[in-house]
């Protein structure tokens, strides 16, 4: 058999739920296969923290880098939490992931399935991929406060962007772009953020001449938003910094039918790392313990790992068997598991 090493962090609120479903699926499209799946799940997160002071130990580190891939559900607690003030779960813990296992492509596709219900009455095709980078800008926490508390504090939070990070990134976009329809687009906002925005236009400028065959085009951020809700269809591949890619990815979400269908991988594509895919969603502490959460997004980004590790045929029938459910929703509430059991059911069929 072929042995996988799954690392499995269910997390917070929804996480377990959606997770729960995720890993059902997962079972269901490797039977009668020679795939086998071993499982070690890791308690981490908001519960975690507030029962044993720990965020994310480097033994937790070590034994989860020693997986060959990572499935996480969501963590972090109900915002404004006065006892998580100091545990910063989502930097402590998620970024700290990310950053320690060089995830520096953060994959985020969008698609609009047939039949799905989305807020746009004309949206067209939609299915693009955003390439976040994952590993620097905004998000570095390089940063800090000064004379804190008084009326002359001054905040600071700095962007990093390094010729190193940008490249890789942009070269993976292009790589994509080339794969699919060809079209780039890259989202800054050089207008003012002319350091950053800077380095980004000309490194896509740079690699982009090995890549004759892919149209490129640029958009600030501000504008982007406007054409992913006004004309969606025109996007392909869109590469952008870690924070840009993190908004841009919640309203695709969004106009894509939910965010509870929305997949991601976290990737380190030279495979020093194992790489961790995970639904775009948080922990949704509104509608945690009712069984009523979307496992859709965490049963896709099953489908993203079963491709990354290269089980392409596995991957497909994932994403398969969750279009049939979607196309066959009649708008009547299932639950969460009923969703799963449903997805599962279609891939044992
Ligand atoms: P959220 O994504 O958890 O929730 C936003 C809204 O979307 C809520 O109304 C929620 O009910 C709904 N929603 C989310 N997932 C859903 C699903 N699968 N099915 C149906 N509805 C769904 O964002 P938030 O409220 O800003 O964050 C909650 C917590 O999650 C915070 O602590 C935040 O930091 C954390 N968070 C974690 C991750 C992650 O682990 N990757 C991502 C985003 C937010
Ligand atoms: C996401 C989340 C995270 C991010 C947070 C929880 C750190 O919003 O995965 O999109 O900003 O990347
Ligand atoms: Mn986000």
């Amino acid at each position: 058999p072929r042995i996988v090493k799954l690392a499995v962090i269910p997390g917070d609120g929804i996480g377990p739920e959606v997770i729960s479903e995720a890993e059902k699926v997962l079972e269901a499209v490797v039977e009668g296969s020679d795939v086998r799946f071993e499982r070690t799940t890791f308690r981490l997160g908001a519960d975690r923290y507030l029962a044993t002071g720990d965020t994310l130990t480097d033994a937790d580190l070590s034994a989860i880098a020693a997986h060959d891939a990572i499935l996480l559900g969501a963590v972090g607690g109900v915002p404004g939490d006065p006892r998580l003030k100091d545990a910063n779960i989502e930097r402590g813990l998620l970024l700290k992931l990310r950053f320690e296992l060089d995830h520096y492509v953060n994959l985020r596709p969008s698609r609009l399935y047939p039949g799905v219900p989305g807020p746009l009455a004309d949206p067209g095709e939609i299915d693009f991929v955003v390439v976040r980078e994952g590993t620097e800008g905004p998000y570095v926490g390089n940063g800090g406060t000064i004379r804190r508390g008084t009326p002359q504090e001054v905040a600071n939070e700095t962007s990093v962007n390094t010729a190193f990070g940008v490249e890789r990134v942009v070269r993976f976009a292009f790589a994509q772009a080339q794969r699919r329809r060809k079209r780039l687009t890259l989202v800054h906002k050089t207008n003012v953020l002319v350091h950053a925005g800077g380095i980004w236009k000309r490194i896509v400028d740079t690699v982009g001449a090995e890549f004759p065959e892919v149209a490129v085009d640029y958009l600030h951020v501000d504008a982007a938003t406007i054409f992913l809700v006004t004309h969606p269809a025109r996007f392909d591949v869109i590469v952008t910094d870690n924070l840009f890619g993190d908004i841009l990815t919640d309203l695709a979400g969004a106009v894509t039918g939910g965010i509870g269908l929305a997949a991601s991988g976290n990737i380190n594509p030279d495979g020093t790392f194992p790489s961790m895919f995970e639904p775009v969603h948080g922990s949704a502490p509104d509608i945690a313990g009712q069984g009523i959460a979307d496992p859709t997004a965490a049963i896709l980004s099953t489908a993203l790992l079963l491709e990354h590790l290269g089980f392409v045929e596995d991957a497909s029938r994932v994403t398969r068997a969750v279009e049939e459910d979607i196309a066959a929703r009649s708008g009547g509430a299932r639950s969460t598991s009923e969703i799963g059991d449903a997805i599962a059911a279609r891939l044992r069929a």
